[in-house]
């Protein structure tokens, strides 16, 4: 399993073009989905929310504005566009007191004191109410822990994939709010994903990483 689990994490690569013709199946694509959802995030909130898209002519529209990502949509079976909750992750709202309620089953008391204590982090600790990006970027970097499990469960079904934040975010925002109807008032675009088989699995850079004794350091 360790084994495994290392071997995967070293073939994974960012695949430049995938082969248009080769589709992930459900049961592959539902596995890397389920890596996705069961991922940690802050106070167990999920702000996530991930668009799936398959449909040719939508990548296309999705792409408009990206430079890192046109080519690699095209091919790929499966394109996913990751969003983040914006407003709703600010410690009064309605939003996360349903949350509470309804996905983690807490009682009201529990609620209230969880309430409590999310709105100094959010006030006192991280200062995240400085301004609208400063909470939407840090509820963004919770969407980008599922982003690194669902490219390891992918390499682990032998499917290649591609992370991506080479677009323009404000256009692209504006273009899902115009021809997707997603409402861009709640959500903000965090990156998106393709998925699927690369067109020349030989061809791809080296992997390069710094060596362990430069990431990590034990005091
Ligand atoms: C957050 C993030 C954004 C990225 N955006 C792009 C992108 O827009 N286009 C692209 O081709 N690669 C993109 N990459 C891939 C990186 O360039 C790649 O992961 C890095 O060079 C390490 O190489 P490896 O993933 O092949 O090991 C992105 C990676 C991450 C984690």
């Amino acid at each position: 399993m360790k084994k495994e689990f290392i071997e995967a994490m070293n073939r994974r690569y960012a695949c430049k073009e995938f082969d248009i013709e080769r589709r992930i199946t459900d049961e592959d694509f539902n596995f890397i989905m389920e890596a996705g959802r069961l991922s940690p995030s802050s106070f167990g909130f999920e702000p996530w929310q991930f668009l799936v898209i398959t449909d040719p002519k939508m990548k296309e529209e999705v792409t408009e504005f990206s430079w890192g990502g046109r080519d690699r949509a095209t091919g790929a079976s499966h394109f996913v566009v990751a969003l983040t909750r914006k407003g709703e992750m600010k410690h009064d709202s309605e939003y996360l007191n349903n949350f509470m309620r309804g996905v983690q089953k807490l009682p009201e008391e529990v609620i209230e004191m969880k309430t409590n204590f999310f709105r100094d982090f959010q006030e006192k600790d991280f200062n995240l109410l400085e301004n609208e990006r400063t909470l939407s970027d840090w509820a963004g970097k919770q969407s980008y822990i599922a982003m690194g499990n669902m490219l390891t469960a992918g390499a682990i079904a032998g499917v290649d994939s591609c992370p991506i934040e080479g677009f323009h975010k404000e256009k692209t925002e504006k273009i899902l709010a115009e021809k997707f109807d997603i409402d861009m008032e709640r959500f903000a675009l965090s990156y998106m994903i393709a998925f699927g088989y690369a067109k020349d699995p030989e061809n791809k850079f080296p992997k390069t990483r710094r060596g362990m004794e430069d990431v990590v350091r034990y005091l």
